[in-house]
């Protein structure tokens, strides 16, 4: 069917309103059965439902404002490294004070943007159906005055100029929200210099720094570490106490795991010889986005991120095997202290986490 034939019966006549049936036709084809009867609603039939449909959508972009000054607010009273009114800064608490609240705030002033628009459209902007035959399109004058005076049309039918409430409201509300934007940006910075290239493991340099087991902070032995088992670490002396000014950031760099294979099963020399009998240990930080790789297949050897599925092979130095994830994770070089406990040599030889800048981004 063309959309000639939506417009028009096959003999030639206009269509009917209000015939819903599609009757055949003797002679082949189906009569146009026309559109439905428009249903008028509340607000186009009552001046007092308007009014209240028009006072709801303003009320609605009003909301939206109060969102966005709420986001504001919280961005200054609940800073997750300094002033938070519910949390000492610095800690996990004051990260979940400050994230609530923002995010609070900025869904409600983005829902009230959007719910409002949907009323506006379902209660006050006009619906009558209308049908318009498809034509070829020419730049020719009178075309184009026809096209101008369409949206002047619609403009005017919009009602956009005769609700002076809804434009002022929707105006305050689409330009308070940009203003939002741009108070993280004022915050952006200091540059990260070679922050980024180093972690709480770098203490190793100078002396080997026991591997604990993350939040009982007690040191592992190596004869702990059975194949197929996984442990969570942390460099020993990575307590908040010792670390006031960047716990979390140094805690978020240095998360580690630790996992043992048959050195038979070893693919990789380079990464077995890192390790100590077997014992490997890797960045816990995936490559891809940062998520914590923290799923292990003890059968395959395979280390899993939850995230987007980048799959590790651990008996190849965790190599990446499938997934978007573009480097392996990095290894601790890693041995065995005088007592027989797990300690760690040096640093990550390179950036943990997300690659970035001109960092290597071969599989
Ligand atoms: S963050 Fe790990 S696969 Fe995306």
């Amino acid at each position: 069917m063309t959309h000639n034939d939506l417009s028009h019966n096959h003999d030639g006549t206009q269509p009917h309103r209000g015939v819903s049936a599609v009757v055949a036709k003797e002679d082949g084809g189906f009569v146009n059965p026309g559109l439905p009867p428009h249903e008028y609603r509340q607000s186009d039939l009552d001046p007092k439902a308007e009014r209240r449909a028009e006072k709801m959508v303003a009320g609605m972009f009003i909301l939206s404002i109060i969102g966005t000054a709420i986001f504001i607010a919280s961005y200054f009273l609940f800073t997750p490294m300094g002033y938070n009114l519910l949390a000492e800064s610095k800690t996990l608490q004051a990260v979940k004070w400050s994230n609530l609240f923002t995010g609070i705030g900025l869904a409600v002033a983005m829902f009230f943007i959007g719910a409002a628009a949907v009323h506006w459209a379902k209660t006050l902007m006009p619906d009558h159906e209308v049908t318009e035959e498809r034509h070829i399109y020419s730049r020719t004058n009178p075309v184009r005055e026809e096209a101008s005076g369409i949206i002047v049309d619609g403009l005017d039918e919009s009602g956009v100029a005769r609700r002076p409430l809804i434009v002022a409201s929707m105006v305050g509300a689409l330009a308070v929200l940009p203003i939002a934007v741009l108070f993280p940006i004022s915050t952006l910075g200091p540059l990260p210099g070679n922050k980024l290239h180093h972690t709480f493991w770098a203490k190793a340099k100078k002396e080997p720094l026991r591997i604990v087991r993350d939040h009982d902070n007690t040191p592992i032995k190596a004869s702990d570490v059975t194949v197929g088992s996984i442990f969570h670490v942390m460099p020993d002396g990575l307590t908040h106490e010792n670390n006031e000014h960047d716990f979390l950031e140094q805690r978020a760099k240095a998360a580690a795991v630790l996992v043992r294979i048959d050195p038979a099963d070893a693919k990789n020399q380079e990464s077995l010889s890192n390790g100590y009998e077997g014992i490997l240990a890797f960045s816990k930080i995936c490559t891809h986005v940062g998520c914590p790789v923290a799923l292990y297949e003890q059968q395959t050897h395979h280390m899993l991120c939850p995230c987007h599925q980048s799959t590790f092979d651990v008996t190849d130095g965790a190599k990446v095997i499938f997934g978007p994830a573009h480097r392996p994770l990095p290894q601790l070089p890693i041995e065995v202290d005088d007592e027989g406990y797990l300690v760690a040599t040096d640093d990550f030889p390179e950036p943990i986490g997300p690659s970035f800048w001109n960092l290597h981004k071969d599989k």
